[in-house]
């Protein structure tokens, strides 16, 4: 199988510590996947009298489309104020609103960075309930919190820390064995 993944940032900044974790992630799958990280920030502000009056802006269209065909989503996200990122929050729900439900049934896996220790236990935990209202299929285990993480990257955004290489292999490892688990019961 060759597994085709988007990557979503939930931070729209170029030195992104959680930019580094999505393509340390990338780097770390298995042979037969590969990640395609897309970016949204053209999204405008989610309305619904927009909706109604234009359709689907074409930059939702084509996100939509783009995690429709997907075997899998991964996303690695930032913790704002213990929770989701406003522009993460806007894409999923412009994602949510249509004919059909692209998430629907889909394999995603949550990982974050923080410069503190925590890791952004909290933001994940918020995104695990969001992502169960559009009815993915989020992967549960191993959870991936990088603390410190400003540490643990150096200035080309390459993780040099060793555990944290280990446990995004592992929970791309785990990843692969959940998306064939999960596209057998579909
Ligand atoms: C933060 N930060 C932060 N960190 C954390 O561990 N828990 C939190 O609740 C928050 N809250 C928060 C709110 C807002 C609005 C900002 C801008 C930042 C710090 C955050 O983890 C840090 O800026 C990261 O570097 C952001 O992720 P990226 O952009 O490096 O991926």
């Amino acid at each position: 199988s060759n597994l085709d993944i988007v990557g979503l940032c939930g931070s729209l900044r170029a030195a992104s510590l959680n930019r580094m974790l999505l393509k340390l992630a990338s780097a770390s799958m298995p042979q037969d996947m590969h990640m395609d990280i897309v970016e949204w920030r053209d999204l405008p502000p989610f309305d619904a009298d927009l909706l109604a009056a234009q359709g689907m802006p074409a930059s939702v269209v084509a996100l939509r489309e783009r995690i429709r065909r997907a075997d899998g989503v991964v996303i690695a996200t930032p913790e704002y104020n213990y929770s989701i990122p406003g522009m993460l929050k806007n894409a999923i729900d412009w994602i949510s609103r249509g004919e059909d439900q692209p998430f629907s049934k889909k394999p995603v896996a949550i990982l974050s960075a923080t410069p503190g220790p925590r890791g952004g236990a909290r933001v994940q935990y918020d995104l695990r309930k969001v992502l169960l209202y559009v009815n993915a299929m989020t992967l549960v285990k191993p959870e991936v919190f990088i603390g410190d993480a400003a540490a643990k990257f150096d200035a080309a955004g390459l993780c040099t820390d060793e555990a944290t290489r280990r446990v995004v292999t592992g929970q791309m490892d785990a990843f692969a064995k959940w998306i064939a688990a999960v596209q057998r019961m579909n």
